[in-house]
């Protein structure tokens, strides 16, 4: 791979005597979708919050060749590394954009002089692109509470994706939609990464990742059992007997 813009080597962290995570390499190169899939328990979360400094770890997280050791979550974030969380949290009294606007906020002395002397707009262009990057500008004006659930998942990405984030990892971004919302949103995902944005994704939805993802890493009990192309990891022996089990025989439309 050329130079990945999120190499993380050596991840292992530690609940108590619980081992969550045990020696976790993952990379993810420009543009690159990686999924990250495994039982309940495997150690998924756990993954993303070492990576975004929400939990103590061992080993090195790189973003675009920068050591983010001792840096704390907010700083990481400012590093460029995005997250969305398993829950959308929208605030019901703020129309979409005005959400997206509220988590892009990051001020800096120079933004909040400017603000101050009346010389910028509010984050407007950082909202404007985030929904375009996600075909969901027309509901710019609408409120939370009026979008369906793959909607709302729509605009808890374009949050995130606000701040421009060098890498966006997603925590089961298809959980409690349907299969027509899981295709479009695998779509947007897609595109996103064909016009350059890396991801990590996880999410149980087999068919949704091996359909959207470049490369698939698989956990099993904090450890990588598995890791490559949709097509060999769906068809890894190990993958099938702790993972995938009868499901893989239905898998369709990945990309290998
Ligand atoms: N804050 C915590 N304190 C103690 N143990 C934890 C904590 N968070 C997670 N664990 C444990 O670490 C392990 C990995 O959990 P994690 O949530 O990362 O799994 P996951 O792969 O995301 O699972 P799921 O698919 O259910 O979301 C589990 O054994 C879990 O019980
Ligand atoms: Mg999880």
């Amino acid at each position: 791979m050329i130079q990945p813009v999120l190499d993380a080597r050596g991840i292992s962290v530690h609940y108590g005597g619980v081992t969550a995570l045990d020696e976790v390499d993952i990379a993810v190169g420009p543009g690159q979708v990686v999924g990250l899939i495994g039982p309940n328990g495997a150690g998924k979360t756990t993954f993303i919050d070492a990576l975004t400094g929400f939990v103590r770890h061992e080993g090195t997280v790189r973003l675009d060749g920068v050591d983010l050791k001792r840096k704390r979550p907010h700083a990481r974030v400012q590093a460029g590394l995005g997250r969305t969380w398993q829950a959308v949290d929208l605030f019901d009294d703020l129309s979409v954009a005005e959400n997206i606007a509220v988590a892009a906020h990051r001020p800096t002395l120079v933004s909040t002089l400017r603000e101050l002397l009346g010389a910028t707009l509010p984050q407007s262009a950082a909202v404007a692109s985030s929904l375009e990057a996600l075909d969901i500008a027309h509901l710019a004006e609408a409120r939370p509470r009026e979008l369906a659930e793959g909607q709302r998942k729509l605009v808890g990405i374009a949050r995130s994706l606000a701040a421009a984030p060098k890498v966006l990892c997603l925590d089961e971004p298809a959980a409690g939609l349907d299969t027509d919302e899981s295709a479009v949103l695998g779509q947007q995902l897609r595109r996103l990464a064909d016009d350059g944005q890396s991801m990590l994704l996880i999410d149980h939805d087999i068919s949704f990742v091996f359909g959207t993802c470049d490369h698939v890493v698989v956990l099993e009990f904090g450890k990588v059992i598995a890791a490559g192309l949709p097509g060999d990891v769906k068809n890894d022996p190990r993958v099938i007997a702790a993972y995938l089990g009868t499901a893989a025989a239905s898998i369709s439309g990945e990309r290998s």
